[in-house]
């Protein structure tokens, strides 16, 4: 009995250490260790034993289905790790490459527009998105009783009290803050991100992106501020032509909407620019006297212009792009198109 049991565990341990596949050792498992497998057969003919065979004989069936245990697991576990590297591993298969992202279409052209003013000689400035009402509309000749507030209608974070604070709804605020740490002449740009009380739809957002500039010095004329304009127009979007109208902005005398010729029917009439051949592109004027005078600016010797986009806007007109909600909806297939 005792040969038996060590001839089913030399043999066995055998068969495991050449199985090649899982199947074959839940085969030898069955055959060994099984209800009916052959280490049972040998148990169910202890009782026909004499007593001097039967010693032991448990112990050593015992230790035999140990033995076989130890050896069905490490077989499994010799196939589980052999497996993959001969039948799914294959080092010359490329790798995966990581997704390393891109800028944003708004930061994109925030980043352009960056670039070409501060090559005209222009500073960057930044401010804050909370501000006070008179930073975003005192100093900006926009009094409190002015019915033009209600253009530039916001969200208010402290409305009470005599300094309001509210969510900005432009950087011309950030100008102001620029100038009083700087002495004309001034030439400064100011993108960020602006709040409007809108109802959104395709057109319109509560939240959008803002670019303005300043430039104060002596001698400075409308012609300046078109050229500018033109320029960076004419960088932007490639050969358009201008044209300036009449606007009413507070803080700017004479104030003006800057237009450019439509890019997709060249001036001639289409859906896009409501078949007018023009595409309104800009706010911008000659600073206001008033204005200039509460920033401690002398309006006899210095004169200025300012100008004012919306981001948005001008990008949806260079990528055709129809909703303004797109830009905030975090959708990667949005998104992924302006891979640059
Ligand atoms: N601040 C204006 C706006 O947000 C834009 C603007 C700037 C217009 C400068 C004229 C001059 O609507």
């Amino acid at each position: 009995m005792k040969d038996q049991l060590e001839k089913l565990q030399a043999d066995m341990l055998q068969a495991l250490s050449k199985a090649a596949d899982a199947k074959t050792v839940d085969a030898l498992e069955v055959q060994a260790l099984g209800r009916k497998g052959a280490l049972a057969q040998l148990l169910a003919k202890i009782p026909d034993l004499q007593p001097e065979e039967r010693a032991g004989v448990g112990t050593l069936a015992s230790k035999v289905r140990a033995a076989l245990t130890q050896a069905i697991i490490a077989a499994r576990s010799r196939l589980a790790a052999v497996q993959p590297a001969q039948t799914q591993f294959d080092p010359t298969w490329p790798g995966v490459m990581p997704s390393i992202g891109h800028a944003h279409p708004v930061a994109a052209f925030v980043d352009t527009a960056v670039e070409f003013f501060t090559r005209l000689g222009y500073d960057v400035a930044d401010g804050p998105e909370v501000e006070t009402a008179a930073y975003n509309f005192d100093k900006l000749n926009i009094p409190a009783d002015h019915p033009s507030r209600d253009l530039w209608d916001t969200y208010y974070v402290q409305s009470k009290g005599a300094n309001p604070l509210l969510l900005r709804t432009h950087t011309s605020p950030v100008q102001l803050r620029y100038l009083e740490s700087h002495k004309p002449p001034v030439y400064v740009m100011c993108p960020g991100r602006v709040y409007r009380h809108e109802a959104t739809d395709a057109g319109h957002e509560t939240t959008f992106t803002q670019i303005e500039g300043l430039a104060i010095d002596r001698n400075l004329h409308v012609t300046d501020l078109i050229g500018t304009l033109t320029a960076f127009l004419r960088h932007t979007f490639g050969k358009v032509k201008t044209r300036v109208r009449p606007h009413y902005y507070p803080f700017v005398e004479p104030g003006m909407d800057v237009d450019m010729s439509c890019l997709l029917c060249g001036g001639k009439g289409c859906a896009v620019c409501k078949q007018s051949g023009w595409l309104e592109m800009l706010g911008a004027g000659m600073v206001h006297p008033t204005v200039l005078r509460i920033m401690h600016v002398d309006p006899k010797k210095f004169s200025g212009f300012a100008f004012g986009m919306g981001v948005e806007r001008l990008v949806m007109l260079k990528h055709g792009i129809s909703d303004v909600r797109q830009f905030l909806s975090g959708d990667l297939r949005f998104l992924q198109q302006f891979h640059s």
